[in-house]
């Protein structure tokens, strides 16, 4: 039985301007098939018509023979001259998406004329990982740093089954220009393991439930499957039982899923096996499984999120920053078939801030994806408010020698923030880091600020203005004002071990996991510089290099993570460090007030629930924001003992 769905995402209005109209579809396939549903079902809402014959309003017809170089599978081109509105695709995908072009017009699809436009996507893989468990972790319980309920697809060691809820959800995620999920957790446990094998069922039917919107399903698999899984002694990638048990994998996984879109793997990394483990390299180990999936055009995506989980608090010389880059750049060129290098976006693990991963600039040869964290782990866990999109921009527009992080990209991955939570993503508001992960995915240079007011229009048709208004002051600035409250100046990590929510400054202090800030008496900060540090800053190329070098250079908003500096530091802006860590904190804890006030505000046009539950978050947000201010200002007053220039109180 379908879940019933909270419909405040793309909500029926939204349907309204296409709905009002007389539409024709022309075509025929399965996702054709979509579209004429979508359009018979909004022009039976609104008093439409769906028509095969002039005269019409929108034509949106799939044409084999429509410029299919220029468009692609994906892309379609979009006209209105004196005559109707016309989209037309080469490829049943973009039929799709130029529906869902014409829904984000709105009114603005019928009126005035324009030149034919095309408009295609950047990269053909846009995936959402789900880091879904099938059995429920003891530890990490049913999702992995989950904060929107529990999984779509499992529960407690089963398939849920719900169609209707997964159908809800491909379309939502076809609505944003995604185009693959990966159904289960990149630390693939034992249960999770056999999806790949005697439950590949289980698989098959969520690939059923959401190929009509286009969307492709991926797995994480364990590189120990050889041997966990068919009990063979080893899973060298070089070994030839080993290589033909995954090609057999494959040959079982495609039998039952034809548009299995492909693998993703977490190797020697954080205790998983891995290639290291049978003293091969990591394009030996991903070679093996692009050959298996090679015949049937699966795509394997490998994770550089490799680095010592073990390291010796004491030992200055390892950093964990370093770790991607020194693993994977001397491997450029020598992945096989279709790989793809997934790499996170910075190069810890999802800071707020982060500099740029340099492994993004380091393989000419190699194609990438950048991986994104839509769930907000590091960001508030979907109890705070905390809209992504400027951070990913940013990171999207960096430009890694001539070309810009959006532009070396082959693939966009994201951490997927959704759960069965009947929000979809806890956090009502988080909705919009979704919506923006696609479209960015789509559009990697798109202005962030553009696509959350698409993101508003879709989510509030018809929104008054005072509405529009609150919500751009609540979401656009959020991700700054997360900052401010929280670890300073591109330090990272000082949150609570394991769950990783509030503060504690030294929790992570004495660890072996690498993410240290060294604060003492008299400074704080990493000194990664090449002259005196780890050298991290020498992986990139210039001019990043260069500036990053000194701390005379280096951007305030990264100094403490390239430099360990005095606490009289002054920084660009004109501050000292200490002054800027007390004040910035005063300043997050009062712009979430504000944020609280606004939203406050909006009581009378919000539906009640949505309302509500907002409220409920930023009272949270409040509570936890104002501890991290204290705990931070608490701890720097007393190891620098600089008292703050304002006078303010400091326990
Ligand atoms: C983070 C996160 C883990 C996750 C890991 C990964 O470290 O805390 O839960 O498994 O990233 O990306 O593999």
């Amino acid at each position: 039985m379908a879940t019933a769905v909270d419909p405040a995402w793309l909500p029926p209005q939204v349907w309204r301007p296409l709905g009002r109209r007389r539409v024709a579809v022309r075509g025929s396939g399965p996702l054709v098939e979509t579209v004429r549903a979508e359009v018979t079902d909004a022009c039976g809402r609104f008093g439409g018509e769906v028509v095969r014959e002039e005269p019409y309003d929108l034509l949106l017809e799939l044409r084999a023979d429509a410029a299919p170089d220029e468009l692609g599978d994906e892309g379609f081109a979009c006209a209105r001259d004196d005559g109707p509105t016309t989209v037309t695709a080469s490829g049943q995908h973009g039929l799709l998406h130029g529906l869902f072009h014409v829904v984000r017009l709105g009114e603005r699809a019928f009126s005035g004329r324009w030149e034919r436009r095309v408009h295609r996507p950047a990269v053909a893989l846009r995936v959402l990982d789900h880091w879904d468990n099938v059995a429920v972790h003891p530890v990490m319980g049913q999702v992995e740093r989950g904060y929107a309920g529990g999984s779509l697809f499992w529960r407690e060691g089963s398939a849920r089954g719900d169609t209707g809820r997964l159908r809800a959800y491909a379309r939502l995620l076809a609505a944003c220009g995604i185009n693959a999920i990966t159904v289960n957790n990149v630390n693939v446990h034992t249960v999770e393991a056999r999806l790949l094998t005697d439950r590949v069922a289980e698989v098959a039917e969520i690939a059923d439930a959401v190929r009509p919107y286009g969307v492709r399903v991926h797995l994480a698999v364990s590189f120990a499957s050889p041997v966990v899984l068919a009990g063979l002694d080893t899973a060298d990638p070089l070994d030839e039982g080993v290589r033909r048990w995954w090609a057999e994998a494959a040959e079982r996984v495609y039998a039952a899923i034809p548009d299995f879109g492909g693998f993703v793997v977490k190797a020697d990394s954080e205790g998983r096996p891995g290639p290291f483990g049978y003293g091969r390299s990591h394009a030996d180990g991903a070679g093996a499984l692009a050959a298996a999936l090679a015949p049937y055009g699966g795509t394997v995506r490998w994770r550089a999120f490799v680095y010592d989980h073990r390291q010796d608090w004491r030992d200055r010389s390892t950093d964990r920053a370093r770790a991607a880059y020194d693993h994977f750049a001397p491997l450029d060129g020598r992945f096989a078939g279709d790989t793809v290098l997934q790499v996170k976006h910075g190069p810890v693990d999802f800071q707020v801030r982060e500099p740029v991963s340099p492994v993004l600039g380091a393989l000419p040869r190699t194609r990438l994806a950048v991986e994104f964290q839509a769930t907000q782990e590091y960001t508030g866990q979907q109890r705070h408010v905390c809209w992504l999109g400027p951070m990913w921009s940013e990171v999207l527009r960096f430009r890694l020698g001539d070309e810009s992080v959006g532009d070396l990209a082959d693939a966009f991955a994201a951490v997927s923030n959704v759960g069965d939570d009947p929000h979809w993503t806890g956090h009502p508001l988080a909705q919009a880091n979704l919506y923006t992960f696609g479209r960015l995915a789509w559009q990697p240079d798109a202005d962030p600020a553009a696509v959350l007011e698409e993101w508003i229009a879709l989510t509030f048709p018809a929104a008054p203005e005072r509405l529009a208004d609150g919500l751009r002051a609540v979401l656009a600035g959020s991700w700054r004002t997360y900052e401010k409250y929280t670890a300073p100046l591109g330090v990272g990590f000082m949150v609570q071990p394991g769950h990783h929510y509030g503060p504690s400054v030294d929790g992570y202090e004495y660890s072996p996991w690498g993410t240290y800030h060294f604060a003492d008496r008299d400074g704080v900060g990493v000194d990664r510089s090449v002259a005196t540090g780890t050298g991290y800053a020498g992986q990139y190329p210039k001019p990043w290099s260069r500036l990053y070098e000194s701390p005379r250079t280096c951007p305030d908003e990264l100094l403490l993570f390239f430099h360990h500096v005095p606490y009289g530091h002054v920084l660009h802006s004109g501050k000292t460090v200490i002054q800027h860590i007390y004040d910035t904190r005063f300043e997050g804890v009062e712009e979430v007030e504000e944020a609280r006030r606004v939203w406050a505000g909006l009581a009378d046009l919000v539906d009640p629930a949505w309302h509500a539950r907002v409220s409920e978050r930023y009272e949270e947000q409040l509570r936890s924001a104002r501890e991290w201010r204290d705990q931070l200002n608490s701890y720097f007053l007393r190891k620098s003992g600089v008292p703050d220039a304002r006078g303010r109180r400091i326990h």
